[in-house]
Order: structure tokens, then C-alpha cells, then sequence
């Protein structure tokens, strides 16, 4: 097992750590409450928040972060896997800290590509605030670094960006909200691939060169979305539309790494492997799939509450709430993605025969 993640690793390092540098990779993380790790907490009016208990129960020290989970996130546990720490919240960090020069990571509970995505939580960084804010820290870096150090650092760095969950569960699938009366599904989705194509081209036009797109995962079986099945199954229609979504997302990936200058997008698609983890819990040492560990399947809530009876062993259970997994699920989703980032990447020119 070691000696598998040390490989990983290695490959991981060619693939994306340009070959002269010896300094450590720098990441910066964009998305949603999957990669959080407590920008909601400075947000005072925000609803999505996960900084009380039993949040972080299992977390270094046992306190809640601000993390969506009960331990370690997806990214931190890449970055663990990466030989870096996970890269603290931007709103933690002044414009001066040399923390900025080491990555930084944007996501926001309750976020998605759309502005409007997520407004019943009042306050929370859509993806085009993410990206807003880091203009931002490309700023402050020139005036630390100067304008040429800058634009090396962010042309080298890797950009994590998982989004889009947020805007089927919390705004196309809630039937009271505007776009899912307005919009049919080709409506909607073209507004999101349009929208992001955008985005990605402006994170580009920022100095973003290696961008990893987390695709989504099957959002039907998450327990929220379970609850408004008869018998507790999974949604079919929801995750044909998310299939739809991703289909989308690898095609723009395409495009834009054609049009795009110097461009390595790549698309991690994690469809598939989440799926398998929910129809075959045993198979990777779980016990329950279909159920939150706090207990808190609800049409509408959903989030661990203080007052919840957990479940009585939390590595049983690949959902923690019935939004967000579990730190053990992701553990092996993070092993998943690490792999899929590797058959995705570009391989190496083949040798010239003689
Ligand atoms: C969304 O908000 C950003 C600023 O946060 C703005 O630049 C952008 O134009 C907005 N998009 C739409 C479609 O309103
Ligand atoms: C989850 O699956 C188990 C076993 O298949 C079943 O007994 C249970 O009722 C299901 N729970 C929910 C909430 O659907
Ligand atoms: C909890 O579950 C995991 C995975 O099934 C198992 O390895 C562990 O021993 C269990 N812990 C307890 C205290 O039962």
C-alpha cells in the first residue's frame, strides 16, 4: 500500500510539477462545501455553515473547522497524499501573509456556478467570487513578488475546482426556486456549461495553466435526495441529468485545452467510482450507504445537527449528513481521484523508432 502511494505520487509529481522545480506544488481549490475548509465561518449572515458539532468529531483535535465532514476533506486528503498541507481558507488570510505564495484554497458551502445557486444561504462565495478573490491574491502576490515571479507561481500551480453539485441540489431540484421552473434541463444545462466555459477561461486569463475538474458524482443516491424517493432508492432522473452534466464538462475540457494557450485542463471523472462505493459498500469495508451517519435524511434539511444521535461507528457509513460523505469515504474517493487524474493526463510522446 505504501509503496502503491509513493508510486502515485512520483507519477503525479512528473505529470505535474514542471521538471526544473525543486520547490513544493502549489495548489489553489475552488468549489463548494466538498473541498471547504471555513471561509462560511467569516461569513456572518451565511446558513452554510458546519462550524459547531459533530462536525470535525474526527478531525485533528476534534473540532469543527468548518470542514462538511467529520474529518479530512477530499483536498486535504490529496494534499496529505501530495507531501503538503491542505491550503488554508482565503478569508483567514490577510493580502500580506506569505501563506498566499503557497496556496490557497476559495471554496464556500453552498456555492455553485451560478450566482444565484444556493441563495437561501444568504451568504456564500459562488464560483465567480472565487475567482474574483483570486484576482485578488494574484495581486497581492505581484506586489510581494513582483509581476514576472507572480505569473510563474500561477502558471506552475495546480488548480483543483470541484462545482456544480450546489446548483442541481440547491437550486435547479428545489422546485420553489426560480430556475427550475424557468429552465427545462437543455436550458439549464447549457446555461451552466456556458457559464463555466467563462469561468475557466477567466481563471486562464489569470495565469491558470493545470486545471483538475472534479466532475460530480452520482447526486440521486445521496441520502437528501433519496428521501424524496417511495422507497428510500435513488433518484434515476437526477443522476441521468448529472451523467448529462459531466458528458458536457469533458467536451468543453476539450475545447478549451484546444483554444486555450499553454492549457492542461483536465477532467476527473468520479461518476463511476462513487456509484460502485454506494451500490457495493462492503466491497470497500462499509456497512450502509443509504443513510446518513447523523441520522438527518430530510427533503429539505440535511446538515449534522448538535443535537443528533450519531451513528455507532462512523467508518461504517459512506455519507456523514445527507449531503457529504464521510472521512472514510473520502479516503477512497480521494485514492480514486488520484488515479483518475493519472490516466487523464497527457502521456508522454511516443519514442521515435529507428
Ligand atoms: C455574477 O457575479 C459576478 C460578481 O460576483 C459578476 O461579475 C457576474 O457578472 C455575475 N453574473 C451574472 C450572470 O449575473
Ligand atoms: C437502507 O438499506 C437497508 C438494507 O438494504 C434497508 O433495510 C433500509 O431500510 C434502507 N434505509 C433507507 C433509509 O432507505
Ligand atoms: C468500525 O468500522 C470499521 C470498518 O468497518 C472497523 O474496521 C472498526 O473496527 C470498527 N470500529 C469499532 C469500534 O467497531
Amino acid at each position: 500500500m505504501e509503496r502503491y502511494l509513493v508510486v502515485l505520487i512520483v507519477v503525479i509529481a512528473m505529470v505535474m510539477i514542471p521538471c526544473s522545480s525543486s520547490a513544493s506544488l502549489v495548489t489553489f481549490i475552488f468549489g463548494d462545501s466538498l473541498t471547504e475548509v471555513g471561509n462560511n465561518n467569516y461569513l456572518q449572515l451565511s446558513l452554510a455553515k458546519s462550524n459547531y458539532p459533530h462536525y470535525g468529531v474526527d478531525f485533528n483535535g476534534g473540532k469543527a473547522t468548518g470542514r462538511f465532514t467529520n474529518g479530512r476533506t477530499i483536498g486535504d486528503i490529496i494534499s496529505d497524499k501530495l507531501g503538503i498541507s491542505s491550503p488554508p481558507p482565503y478569508l483567514s488570510l490577510s493580502p500580506t501573509d506569505d501563506a498566499i505564495l503557497k496556496g490557497v484554497n476559495y471554496a464556500s458551502g453552498g456555492a455553485g456556478i451560478l450566482n444565484e445557486t444556493g441563495l437561501y444561504f444568504i451568504e456564500r462565495l459562488s464560483f465567480d467570487d472565487q475567482i474574483k478573490n483570486f484576482e485578488a491574491t494574484k495581486q497581492s502576490m505581484k506586489t510581494k513578488i513582483g509581476d514576472e515571479a507572480a505569473n510563474k507561481l500561477c502558471n506552475e500551480a495546480v488548480y483543483f475546482i470541484g462545482i456544480g453539485s450546489n446548483d442541481y441540489v440547491n437550486n435547479f431540484l428545489q422546485p420553489f426556486l426560480e430556475d427550475g421552473q424557468q429552465y427545462t434541463h437543455d436550458e439549464f444545462l447549457g446555461l451552466l456549461i456556458s457559464t463555466l466555459g467563462e469561468q475557466l477561461t477567466r481563471l486562464h486569463q489569470v495565469g491558470a495553466r493545470k486545471m483538475v475538474f472534479h466532475g460530480l458524482g452520482p447526486l440521486g443516491c445521496i441520502p437528501s435526495q433519496r428521501a424524496k424517493s417511495s422507497r428510500g432508492q435513488c433518484l434515476g432522473q437526477v443522476n441521468l441529468w448529472v451523467q448529462q452534466f459531466n458528458s458536457k464538462v469533458k467536451k468543453l475540457i476539450a475545447t478549451l485545452n484546444a483554444h486555450l494557450p499553454s492549457s492542461q485542463l483536465i477532467f476527473a471523472d468520479t461518476y463511476q467510482a462513487v456509484l460502485d462505493l454506494i451500490e457495493n459498500p462492503s466491497a470497500y469495508g462499509f456497512k450502509v450507504s443509504n443513510t446518513s451517519c447523523c441520522n438527518v435524511d430530510t427533503k429539505l434539511g440535511g446538515l449534522c445537527l448538535p443535537n443528533s444521535k450519531l451513528c455507532s461507528n462512523r467508518s461504517d457509513y459512506v455519507f456523514w449528513d445527507a449531503f457529504h460523505p464521510s472521512d472514510a469515504a473520502n479516503v477512497v474517493l480521494a485514492e480514486h481521484f488520484f488515479s483518475t487524474i493519472i490516466s487523464k493526463s497527457p502521456s508522454p510522446a511516443p519514442q521515435p523508432s529507428h
